[in-house]
């Protein structure tokens, strides 16, 4: 099993180029069962979005990956089609379940494997199904899979969520591209990725409007025309690496390919901290912190500070001044890096939902292993600050979601390599 080594205390320099945005391409992926014909440009190439263009080829459409650019040609003129998102699939990737909008959009049935739980939570899809069963959609659950059939189309609804999911808004807006009358939802989720999602529908035909967290959707028509859509910067990505820059860079860390404006609420959490920050159009640079200070933090759903960022957030503030607390209030069981970063040196207690980091500790290199794609780059940040060397087991979470992680590290002096 491949490995990452890390020579910690290395200061990085030069620039990072921030990726496509891996949440927001698999829903654009699973809406591309819609569309005849579609050109998707900015995808990051990890493993996630293969399983997908995976799940796409199993139902039957025809991908053709440009590596070299980051391009997916999708087309969908296949007779043969399979309404069916198999378990070896969706078992991999959770977002697997996104595809049952979509299908029961265009062929008004599907059967979807139930994704189970996984390291971070129970994470159930009974929000996904709520949304669909308001439309119309008949839903059987049976040997592990969801059942979803409406033979006669679905039917424009108004739905409000009772609580906040960024799956489900998206699972619901594929549903509703094409359901009759006019589909109103509230209690959304607005995450940049879902508004990149809304982009996307809209050049497929779609008649959607978002205020606030209701949107709106009137029955819309497929467009059979050839549609192309760049995908939006990964927020997730680019906090990482402000993250690592604040703590290692030697001069000016640039960090490009990136619309500051998105991640506002992350960039007063680190000016808050101390981490210096100057802002562009669409760069930012970050300049080394010298003193950080202990801060106070709730994970929420956009625009609030992302639960995806919580264990990077964590390693920068084991470097403050002081108590921090953070209280994980998205997933009930995202502190796998804890007892990890706690091997290191880090001095965390958790209680409850809340975990607090008494900073600032100097951390040293260890063998650890992590659970899930957040938990496993905040050891990587954690390895690039600590004393002497440490390896990071179980590295495919990382394959996950970070495109070229060693290679961006790399290229800024960074001592990181795979065995
Ligand atoms: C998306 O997951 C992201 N995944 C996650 O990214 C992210 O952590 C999460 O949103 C929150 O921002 C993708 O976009 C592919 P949710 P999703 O439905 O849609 C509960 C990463 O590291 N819930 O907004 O699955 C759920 O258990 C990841 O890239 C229900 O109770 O998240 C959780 O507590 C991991 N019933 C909360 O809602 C449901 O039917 C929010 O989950 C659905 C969700």
């Amino acid at each position: 099993m491949q490995k990452l080594v890390i020579k910690g205390r290395k200061e990085i320099s030069g620039k990072i180029s921030i990726s496509g945005s891996k949440n927001a391409t698999l829903p654009i992926l699973a809406a591309s069962i819609l569309g005849d014909h579609v050109r998707i440009k900015n995808i990051p190439l990890v493993k996630d979005i293969f399983t997908m263009i995976d799940l796409l080829n199993f139902i039957g459409l025809k991908t053709k990956l440009i590596k070299k650019e980051n391009i997916i040609e999708i087309s969908n003129n296949s007779k043969n089609i399979n309404t069916l998102a198999p378990y070896k699939l969706v078992k991999t990737m959770r977002a697997g379940v996104l595809v049952l909008g979509s299908l029961l959009t265009k062929y008004k049935k599907a059967k979807v494997s139930l994704p189970g739980g996984c390291a971070i939570g129970t994470r159930p899809v009974d929000l996904h199904l709520f949304a669909l069963k308001k439309l119309g959609a008949k839903i059987k659950i049976k040997d592990g899979y969801i059942f979803a059939q409406a033979k006669n189309g679905l039917r424009g609804a108004k739905i409000s969520f009772p609580s906040i999911s960024v799956g489900a808004t998206e699972n619901a807006l594929l549903a509703a591209f094409k359901a009759k009358g006019k589909t109103i939802l509230n209690n959304c989720a607005v995450e940049p990725e879902i508004k990149d999602l809304i982009k996307f529908l809209k050049k497929l035909g779609a008649k959607i409007h978002l205020k606030g967290r209701s949107i709106s959707i009137s029955e819309s028509k497929i467009k059979n025309s050839k549609v192309v859509h760049q995908v939006i910067f990964d927020r997730i990505e680019l906090g990482t690496y402000m993250i690592a820059s604040s703590l290692l860079a030697k001069n000016n860390f640039m960090i490009d390919k990136i619309d500051p404006a998105i991640i506002r609420s992350e960039i007063n959490v680190l000016r808050k901290i101390g981490v210096k920050i100057i802002q562009k159009k669409n760069y930012i640079i970050i300049k080394k912190s010298k003193r950080l200070k202990n801060i106070n933090i709730t994970t929420k759903p956009y625009p609030g500070f992302p639960t995806d960022l919580q264990a990077q957030l964590m390693v920068l503030l084991t470097q403050a001044n002081g108590i921090s607390k953070i209280k994980e209030d998205i997933f009930e069981n995202r502190f796998m890096h804890v007892p990890e970063l706690r091997r290191m040196g880090a001095q965390i207690e958790i209680k409850d939902k809340t975990a607090i980091i008494k900073g600032p500790t100097k951390l040293t290199g260890a063998e650890v292993m992590a659970t899930d794609l957040r938990a496993s780059v905040s050891l990587v940040l954690a390895g690039l600050i600590a004393e002497n060397r440490t390896v990071i087991n179980r590295i495919y979470h990382l394959d996950r979601g970070y495109e070229f992680l060693e290679k961006k590290l790399k290229n800024c002096k960074a001592e990181i390599k795979r065995i």
